[in-house]
C-alpha cells in the first residue's frame, strides 16, 4: 500500500461541516483510491478545562469572538507532530494571500498540507507569530469561517492530483494555463435548444478546423 499523494490535516472547531464534502464523488474516490487523505482534528479537543473554551471575547472591546491561542497552538503541534513530513501550515484567513491556479498547482506538489480554519473575528495574533503560519484567502469577501475556504482549497488541489479526475471529469485547467490562454464554448446534446444551435463546424470531423475554431473562440 503506496501513501496518499497528498494528505490533508484540517483544524476546525467544526469538522461535521467536511461530511458532505468528504463524501462528494470524486473527493471520495480520491480517498477510497488512496492518491488523496483527508484528516479532520477538533481544535476543542485541546482546549482546557471543564468548558473546553476555544473562543473568547477580544481584549480592548469590540465585536464577535476571537480564537484563543492555547488549544489552538496546541492543536497544530500535536497534528504536525502526529505524522511525517511536518507538512506545510495554511491558515484560511480573508487577510491571506489570494489564492489562484499558479498557487494550487504549487500546493498539489507538497506531499502534507494543514490548513488551519479560523471562526469568528478570526485568530489571536499570537497564532500566526507562534506558528507564522503561510494566510491564504480564497477572495475579497468575508466567510464566517474558514472551513468552505479549506475545502475550496481541497478541491482545487485534489483535482490536479495524477488518477484522481478519470477521462470523463478531465484534468485540464487551460483557462489558467501557461500561456493564458482562455477557455472556449462547451456543447453537448441536444443540438438546438430554444432556437440556439451548436456551432456546425463542432458537429463535424475535421478536428484541425475544431481546434481553430476553439482558438478563435477563446474568451
Ligand atoms: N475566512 C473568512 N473569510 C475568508 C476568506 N475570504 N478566505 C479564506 N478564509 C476566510
Amino acid at each position: 500500500m503506496s501513501a496518499p499523494l497528498v494528505r490533508f490535516d484540517l483544524l476546525t472547531l467544526f469538522p461535521a461541516l467536511f461530511d458532505g464534502f468528504l463524501n462528494e464523488s470524486i473527493l471520495k474516490r480520491a480517498i477510497q483510491k488512496e492518491l488523496v487523505a483527508v484528516h479532520r482534528w477538533d481544535i476543542r479537543d485541546w482546549a482546557e478545562g471543564k468548558h473546553k473554551q476555544v473562543d473568547d471575547r477580544p481584549f480592548g472591546g469590540g465585536p464577535g469572538m476571537v480564537l484563543m491561542a492555547p488549544p489552538t497552538v496546541a492543536a497544530v503541534e500535536a497534528v504536525r507532530a502526529s505524522a511525517e513530513p511536518p507538512g506545510r501550515l495554511i491558515a484560511l484567513t480573508p487577510q491571506g494571500r489570494r489564492l489562484d491556479q499558479d498557487h494550487v498547482r504549487e500546493l498539489a506538489r507538497e506531499p502534507r498540507l494543514i490548513l488551519l480554519c479560523g471562526r469568528y473575528e478570526g485568530f489571536d495574533e499570537r497564532i500566526l507569530e507562534t506558528l507564522e503560519p503561510e494566510r491564504l484567502s480564497i477572495g475579497d469577501f468575508v466567510l464566517s469561517g474558514g472551513e468552505v475556504a479549506a475545502m475550496v482549497v481541497v478541491d482545487a488541489v485534489m483535482r490536479l492530483i495524477p488518477g484522481v479526475l478519470g477521462d470523463a471529469e478531465s484534468a485540464v485547467d487551460e483557462s489558467f494555463g501557461p500561456d493564458g490562454g482562455l477557455e472556449y464554448p462547451h456543447y453537448t446534446r441536444p443540438r438546438e435548444f430554444r432556437g440556439r444551435e451548436v456551432p456546425e463546424i463542432l458537429l463535424g470531423g475535421d478536428h484541425a478546423a475544431i481546434a481553430r475554431w476553439r482558438r478563435e473562440h477563446r474568451r
